[in-house]
């Protein structure tokens, strides 16, 4: 089969634009990076980067245990490994996944360079040029990214305050599959979902999975904030309740630091198998100091501990955002009330629009992410993800005051002008079809 190839829209300046390969078209440089490097300034309150704040962590004593580690097991350590990943790490992960009630055998682990690289394996190992892949509306936007990179068409399904909405997928899956095409896999982050905050409740993901079952579906579970519940315990993972419809993607990022760059894959066993060969045709082996370090740090210290710090940590954070939030927003604003993870997303009064406004913001020295981020179909233009997770409760304090200073000024220019609010503001789209840029 022949695909029809889009017209490149790299600058005709560039030499090699005959030369790179289709799956380059998408990759795109961001409509608002260049406003993030102004958003970086000092003087600027972000509330768009999704980084955690590692400043807790017992950094002394964790060097002195690295440096131990390199002198006892340095020639292991900094040795190639396994291309699954070290099978210490492997049985630690097992243990880490049991505290969301995920029963696993390390053998069907696959270790990846953070999470993200989870996501491209299970991508290579499923998906071809212009096979479908579900994602929820909206959803991450690493994984939006890694999909156009492997020219996956992405198709968003609706999501509510419960979750997916199971009619609309099961609207999609039909309507998709009775047009010939290849359905891989529904990307879902039911914890606290990155941008919106948002729970899969117990009944939703029981649905999915009874309607996962009927329509012969894959769910890719990815769960990178599930043990930063920041009220009751979290609800048990969809892999707890399902090991062979479910593909489960795990990391330290958030519950340990990110710079390690270790997360991991869990697969029914036949996966399995295909992300290892998957994994070391890309790296050969993943990262071997960093699993020996992070095995380290599970043994030697309180890593539960330091989890329920973090916790009450971003709690006050959260809470601080949330009180903000309902001192400065203008009438006709809505947000999301997280449970945990990292995130709150916004809905502007009607008629604005979140990436037109950026450079206003950033002006009155606040920057957040706008909604369009999250969508590879264009929507989420009255939508702002913000984000409590770095930022002092002060800060989130101050930045939420200027961004109501900045919305209720923009909403004056939207009465005085009467600019036509955005006609795709919400729209829920099932129409599956080539992705504009968004990134
Ligand atoms: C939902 C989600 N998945 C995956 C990742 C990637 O995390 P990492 O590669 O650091 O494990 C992130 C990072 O922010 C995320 O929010």
């Amino acid at each position: 089969m022949t695909l029809s190839q889009p017209p490149r829209r790299d600058t005709r300046l560039d030499p090699y634009v005959e030369t790179y390969a289709a799956r380059t078209n998408d990759l795109q440089v961001s409509a608002v990076r260049a406003l993030f490097a102004v958003a970086n300034r000092p003087e600027v309150v972000s509330l768009a980067g999704g980084m955690p704040n590692i400043a807790d962590l017992p950094r002394q004593a964790i060097g002195e245990a690295f440096a131990k580690l390199v002198v006892d097991q340095g020639i292991q350590a900094m040795q190639y490994g396994s291309g699954q990943g070290e099978p210490f790490i492997r049985e630690k992960i097992v243990e880490v996944m049991a505290e969301e009630q995920i029963k696993a055998n390390a053998d069907d682990v696959v270790i990846s360079c953070g999470s993200q690289q989870g996501l491209d394996l299970v991508t290579r190992v499923f998906c071809d040029p212009g096979d479908v892949v579900l994602v929820e509306a909206p959803s991450y936007v690493g994984a939006i990214g890694t999909f156009k990179a492997n020219q996956c068409n992405i198709v968003h399904v609706a999501i509510d305050e419960h979750g997916i909405v199971p009619e609309l997928l099961r609207h999609a899956v039909v309507l998709l599959r009775s047009s010939g095409k290849k359905v891989k896999f529904l990307y879902t982050i039911p914890n606290f979902q990155n941008p919106t905050g948002i729970t899969q409740t117990l009944a939703r993901r029981q649905a999915l999975l009874a309607l996962a079952h009927e329509l012969d579906l894959l769910l890719l579970e990815d769960n990178p904030y599930g043990l930063l519940a920041l009220e009751a315990e979290p609800i048990p993972a969809l892999r707890a309740q399902d090991d062979e419809r479910v593909i489960y993607l795990g990391s330290f990022s958030k519950t340990f630091a990110p710079g390690f760059r270790v997360g991991w894959v869990l697969a029914p066993h036949a996966i399995r198998e295909k992300l290892v060969l998957t994994q070391e045709s890309a790296t050969l082996c993943p990262p071997v100091f960093s699993q020996y370090a992070i095995a380290a740090y599970l043994d030697q210290f309180d890593w539960r501990g330091q989890i329920r710090t973090f916790r009450d940590m971003y709690r006050a954070r959260r809470d601080a955002m949330l009180q903000a939030l309902t001192e400065h927003m203008p009438p006709g604003s809505t947000w999301t009330h997280p449970k945990g993870g990292f995130f709150v997303w916004l809905t502007l009064p009607e008629g604005l629009d979140s990436q037109a406004m950026l450079p206003r913001a950033v002006t009155a020295r606040v920057a957040y992410t706008p909604g369009t981020a999250f969508y590879a179909d264009g929507l989420g233009s009255r939508n702002i993800r913000l984000s409590f997770c770095f930022p002092t409760p002060e800060q989130i304090a101050e930045g939420v005051k200027r961004l109501g200073d900045v919305i209720v000024a923009e909403q004056e220019i939207h009465n005085t002008f009467g600019i036509e609010s955005d006609s795709f503001v919400n729209r829920r789209n099932l129409t599956p079809g080539p992705a504009p840029d968004t990134n």
